[in-house]
């Protein structure tokens, strides 16, 4: 089933953020969709919203499961005042929005794993691929795509993924609106892209180390083709994570991270 619309707008309450909206029955990857909209100029806060997908990206050249009439897949189009280097702080300013809002669903359940994921009950609802064009100063346009399940059943995922995904009706029993999802969604962003706007990233910060809830976790990481091991301390202001190993603090900037077995 196609999003309605009119369905949306009437729950949309964001001033800009999904203002301007592509619906799109089937595409690629909203990410590419929205990447085109945004060189010819399309405005900050423009949003792609598709019911499939048929190239659905991950991160690390992933895919991502984009079944139609189920889950939310959109994109949204920003154009930040920042450096290239800091583009990492976008998508855990997206992170926190997504956590606050899918809490309100699953009140207690929500965390977050650095850098992408969104986690239910240890599994992955949702995940986010920011993809950018900057010049060597200054980002021009930065695109924040968001996956995330809503209306998906254990059967209707892929097996290997069963273990270690989940939905919203897998968690709580309930359908829901995904024109309601979608439109929270936007204002859950559009309120952390304003608070990072106007007040930095220290906000962001404090809010997604509360929710991920990693500081003092022991994790493990793939560094120069090595396992290494640490304890999280923290995250610095540009959102690398803070990482205590033997002694001596990484930051850790990209990549992917697992937590140590107990
Ligand atoms: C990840 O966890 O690896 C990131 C997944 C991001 C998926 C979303 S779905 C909407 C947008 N379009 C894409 O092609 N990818 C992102």
């Amino acid at each position: 089933m196609l999003f309605n619309e009119e369905l949306l707008r009437t729950f949309l309450t964001s001033s800009v953020f999904g203002k301007h909206i592509q619906l799109l029955e089937m595409t690629v990857s909203t990410n590419n969709h929205a990447l085109n909209l945004a060189f010819k100029g399309a405005s900050e806060g423009t949003a792609v919203l598709a019911d499939c997908q048929t190239g659905g990206k991950g991160r690390m050249s992933r895919s991502w499961f984009s079944p139609p009439g189920k889950n939310i897949y959109t994109t949204v189009i920003l154009r930040p005042e920042m450096e290239p280097a800091l583009s990492p702080q976008i998508t855990l300013i997206t992170g926190v929005a997504v956590a606050e809002l899918l809490d309100k669903y699953c009140p207690g359940k929500v965390t977050l794993k650095w850098p992408n994921d969104v986690l239910i009950g240890g599994r992955k609802v949702c995940g986010i691929l920011a993809e950018s064009r900057s010049s060597a100063v200054k980002i021009e346009y930065i695109v924040v795509g968001i996956g995330i399940n809503v209306n998906m059943l254990e059967n209707e995922l892929d097996e290997d993924l069963r273990r270690i995904a989940t939905s919203l009706k897998i968690e709580t029993g309930k359908d829901f609106s995904r024109e309601e999802v979608a439109a929270r969604l936007y204002e859950s962003l559009e309120k952390w892209y304003f608070i990072f706007r106007d007040s930095g990233f220290a906000p962001v910060r404090e809010k997604w180390l509360e929710c991920s809830g990693m500081t003092g976790k022991e994790i493990s990481y793939t560094s120069q083709g090595a396992t290494v091991r640490g304890r999280v301390t923290g995250m610095d202001n540009g959102g690398a994570l803070l990482c205590d190993v033997n002694g001596e603090i990484k930051r850790l900037i990209a990549g992917e991270i697992t937590f140590a077995a107990r």
